[in-house]
């Protein structure tokens, strides 16, 4: 499925002026990403909705908190990642149209031309560590896809 590109947004969240709505929860694509832009960036955003069962499984293992704490999850089970759009690779903005999937334990989207898989959670590219995609940190907030801390200058 191919994502849209969100139109820019630059209205401050609503509690606070360092924080900016990239779009609403229903432009989300569950398992998939969607482009939106925020201050001349391409920002791809891939949503990974909690699992049925991911309640049940975290009041059943309370331990788990160190592998927990790496991904971007929600009170309610749900994951947000936003990366940059573009492949380093191939100067393509195309990041938005990966594939999502698990390689070396780690959630990673395939860039959908030359396959290199880039971390969801810091950018790094798997095959080749020197080529990152930037990162930005996001949140759900209400109906609202929110940028924490959004800098003037990103
Ligand atoms: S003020 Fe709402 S997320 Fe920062």
């Amino acid at each position: 499925m191919s994502p849209s590109t969100l139109a820019a947004s630059t209205a401050a969240h609503a509690s606070s002026p360092h924080c900016a709505r990239l779009c609403t929860r229903a432009d989300l694509v569950a398992h998939s990403g969607v482009v939106a832009w925020h201050a001349g960036h391409q920002i791809a955003i891939f949503y990974l909705p909690a699992r049925p069962d991911a309640a049940d499984s975290r009041s059943r293992q309370p331990e788990d908190t160190a592998d927990r704490s790496r991904q971007p999850e929600d009170a309610a089970g749900d994951c947000l990642y936003a990366v940059d759009n573009r492949d380093p690779f191939s100067g393509a903005n195309v990041i938005g149209r990966g594939i999502i999937g698990e390689l070396q334990g780690e959630r990673v989207i395939a860039s959908p031309l030359y396959k290199q898989h880039f971390r969801l959670r810091d950018g790094v590219c798997l095959e080749d560590p020197e080529q990152r995609l930037q990162t930005w940190p996001v949140a759900l907030r209400g109906d609202d896809v929110v940028l924490l801390e959004a800098r003037a200058d990103i």
